[in-house]
């Protein structure tokens, strides 16, 4: 393993190690939290994320809105600190979540690490060539491009690596390529030390299609009923 991801995982341990609170408190978050996630939180501007991630968090396929069910607290308070910063590339999100307070993101972030959703149809139908194509770069990396696996940070089976890896696996198709091309070309660039950014940027246009689709052809983690 390199310096950079010794650093990151260590990075990764600490963030998480600094951020669970007592049971009481939880309960509250998660109460509120919900409440914004059906009810946005009664500020001009915030809309309920139920609207496009559904109140199980399952998504929404055919706008590319991402399965956030399960997710980890870290990764989605993260996610739309970094949004509301300008850090993040989201055209869609920063619009809706520049009134939320940051116990307003602890909170809608503990509910929806919390959910289940089973996974949602996909709008396209995938290539078997693609996929058998993006399960090999999935599982083997390429290394001639300066690839690796992306199972080595994602998971062996795509289901993420608490605290900062997210999982991918049975991600939407839609989003999960924008989200390749967000780092290789546009402005998503808040990714710790560019690891994704370089990857994405090396992957073929051919690539970045085969992964996103054997990734999302997987069941996702939290799938079950709740
Ligand atoms: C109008 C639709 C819409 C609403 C409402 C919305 N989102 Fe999003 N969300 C998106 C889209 C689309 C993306 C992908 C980034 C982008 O295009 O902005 C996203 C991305 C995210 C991500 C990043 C997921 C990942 O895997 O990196 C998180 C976390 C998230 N939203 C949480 C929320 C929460 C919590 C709320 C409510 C406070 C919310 N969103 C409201 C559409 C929406
Ligand atoms: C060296 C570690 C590493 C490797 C290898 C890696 N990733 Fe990532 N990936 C990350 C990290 C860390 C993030 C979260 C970055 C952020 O917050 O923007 C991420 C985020 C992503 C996202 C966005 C997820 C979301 O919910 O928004 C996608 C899609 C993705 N990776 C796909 C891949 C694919 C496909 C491969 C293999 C070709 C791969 N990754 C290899 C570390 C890695």
């Amino acid at each position: 393993m390199n310096k950079k991801l010794v650093s990151f995982f260590l990075f990764s341990f600490l963030t998480g190690m600094f951020s669970s609170g007592s049971p009481a408190l939880a309960g509250d978050l998660y109460s509120w939290g919900k409440h914004i996630a059906e009810a946005g939180n009664g500020m001009p501007g915030n809309t309920a994320c139920m609207e496009c991630h559904r109140l199980k968090g399952g998504g929404m396929p055919s706008i590319g809105a991402p399965r956030i069910a399960g997710q980890t607290l870290q990764y989605i308070q993260r996610e739309i600190t970094e949004v509301q910063k300008g850090a993040r590339y989201g055209p869609v999100m920063a619009g809706v979540v520049q009134n939320l307070s940051p116990k307003d993101i602890l909170a809608v972030a503990t509910y929806y690490s919390k959910v289940h959703s089973p996974k949602l149809r996909d709008t396209e139908t995938l290539s078997p060539e693609r996929v058998s194509l993006g399960k090999q770069i999935a599982h083997q990396g390429l290394w001639k491009k300066n690839i690796p696996a992306c199972v080595v940070c994602h998971g062996a089976d795509g289901y993420g690596v608490p605290p900062l890896f997210p999982y991918i696996a049975g991600q939407n198709r839609t989003y999960l390529m924008r989200q390749l091309i967000a780092y290789a070309f546009l402005e998503r660039k808040d990714d710790p030390q560019g690891l994704m950014r370089g990857i994405a940027k090396r992957l073929s246009p051919q690539e970045r299609k085969a992964v996103a689709e054997y990734f999302s052809s997987l069941k996702p983690p939290y799938s079950g009923s709740r």
